[in-house]
């Protein structure tokens, strides 16, 4: 597939540092081999994590001028609760900061001790909501071919069947898993055996546009505006990390269908996120989200997007890079696949992840063991693979960068074998890539030192 027309133009731009391999390695040594340690002036392409990091279009910024800032019943809380309405459904929102807040908010409020959370997968901040109020999480995603984000039913049916199942959670598109998406057939099945088990159904809409885009483009629906209704209406309720198909750099919310439990999450809310009509958000914040919601929806933006994905995928493929089918957000090198002489335990997604900083300034993140972690009794998750994710801030970078990137990629493709495996020199308890250190990594072959 040619790739379509940027259905944008740039109208203001940031200058992209331009580190040395010196400056990379003394950058790297110093954040101890943790990428999340890195200062972005010591980053030349940043692909480590399409959260908050894209760019805002002349409608968002019009909007955030016209944003209120009342401390209650503000006209942007109301412009936000009408758009999450129109495209969505829900009736009854409750601003957060971030999609963490709202999951704080939803399982401090709802959470049992005991209770079994089943997902297709979750994100890794939900994993750690749930297990902070002693939950325990179940993933049953198939994995498999473009609809990798679906639920496997029949595995479903069976941890249904193992008890004490309180919540089931489709996350759209499956981030963890290569950021494939789910389809409405899917949903609807699923739809169809929680009510058969009482069970409750959530959705966690963090990029629920681009997920979107393939139900419509299978014929699904009419349009992705469609799709992501039709989707919603199975749905008892969901949060969403704004941060995503927001289109906006902070901010998240949680919907409600009617507004069951409005009130208690709204008294657990006050506590931290703030007074119901703003949670969290400021006034423009949530005016230009009402509008970035509505961009998101765009068949152009959206086949754009996509598009963008594939394009970065087909160029590494030129490489022979293995990597999983092209999904709604990012690129998902299977680092396992390539460094063959890596075990799990060597984290080869964060090994790559390394090399690739060192070699070109390219900043991504670890999606495999590292990031699973380890479940209540302490024992290693079993991660679903061994990825390093290229993730794609949305309307930021251009086909001049991802021919970088692939160059990147044809260097690293000639010299695979050598990238060494880490070790972790401290481990941190939980969400362990964001506070964790390694050592080992330093791996600085003399055809780039020059560089
Ligand atoms: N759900 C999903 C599917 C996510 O991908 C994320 C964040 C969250 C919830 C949490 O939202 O960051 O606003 O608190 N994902 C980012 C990422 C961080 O890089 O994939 P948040």
């Amino acid at each position: 597939m040619s790739l379509p027309i940027p259905p944008w133009r740039i109208k203001g731009v940031e200058p992209v540092p331009a580190p040395t391999s010196e400056e990379r390695v003394s950058a790297l040594e110093k954040a101890q081999g943790n990428l999340f340690h890195l200062p972005s002036h010591a980053v030349t392409v940043d692909l480590l994590t399409d959260s908050g990091t894209g760019a805002m279009s002349q409608s968002q910024w019009a909007a955030l001028m016209e944003g209120d800032e009342s401390y209650a019943g503000s006209r942007s809380f109301h412009q936000l609760e009408k758009s999450v309405r129109e495209i969505f459904g829900f009736h009854r929102i409750l601003p957060a900061h971030q999609g963490r807040a709202a999951e704080e908010i939803l399982f401090g409020t709802f959470g049992r001790k005991g209770g079994v959370v089943v997902s297709n997968h979750l994100f890794d901040t939900t994993t750690a909501h749930a297990h902070h109020v002693g939950m325990e999480t179940k993933a049953c995603v198939v994995q498999e071919g473009l609809w990798g984000g679906n639920f496997d039913l029949g595995l479903l049916e069976n941890q249904i069947r193992e008890g004490n199942v309180d919540l089931l959670v489709a996350t759209v598109t499956c981030n963890s898993t290569g950021g494939l998406p789910v389809s409405l057939k899917n949903l609807r099945a699923v739809y169809e055996i929680a009510r058969a088990h009482h069970i409750r159904l959530w959705v966690d809409m963090a990029r629920i546009a681009e997920n979107s885009y393939f139900q419509w483009k299978a014929g699904e629906g009419e349009s992705p505006l469609a799709c992501a209704k039709a989707t919603c209406d199975l749905m008892d309720g969901g949060w969403m990390s704004a941060k995503k198909d927001g289109l906006v750099n902070m901010g998240g919310f949680i919907a409600l269908r009617h507004g069951e439990h409005y009130e208690e999450l709204a008294e657990r809310g006050i506590l931290s996120e703030g007074f119901p009509t703003y949670g969290g958000m400021s006034g423009r914040g949530m005016a230009s989200l009402a509008v970035g919601l509505w961009e998101a929806m765009d068949e152009r933006y959206l086949t754009h997007r996509i598009g963008e994905v594939r394009d970065l995928h087909d160029r590494l493929a030129e490489w022979d890079v293995p990597m999983v089918s092209p999904g709604g957000h990012a690129v998902f090198v299977d680092a396992g696949a390539w460094l063959p002489h890596l075990k799990p335990t060597d984290f080869p997604g964060q090994s790559l992840a390394l090399a690739l900083y060192l070699v070109a300034g390219i900043r991504s993140s670890e999606i495999g063991s590292l990031l699973a972690g380890r479940d209540l009794s302490g024992e290693q998750i079993d991660a679903h693979g061994e990825y390093t994710r290229l993730a794609i801030p949305r309307r930021t970078y251009t086909a001049g960068h991802r021919y970088f990137v692939s160059e990147a990629f044809r260097i690293l493709a000639e010299c695979r074998e050598s990238i060494p495996p880490i070790l972790l020199a401290k481990e941190s308890p939980s969400l362990r890539h964001f506070q964790s250190t390694f050592e080992r990594f330093l791996w600085t072959p003399s055809q780039f030192a020059k560089n």
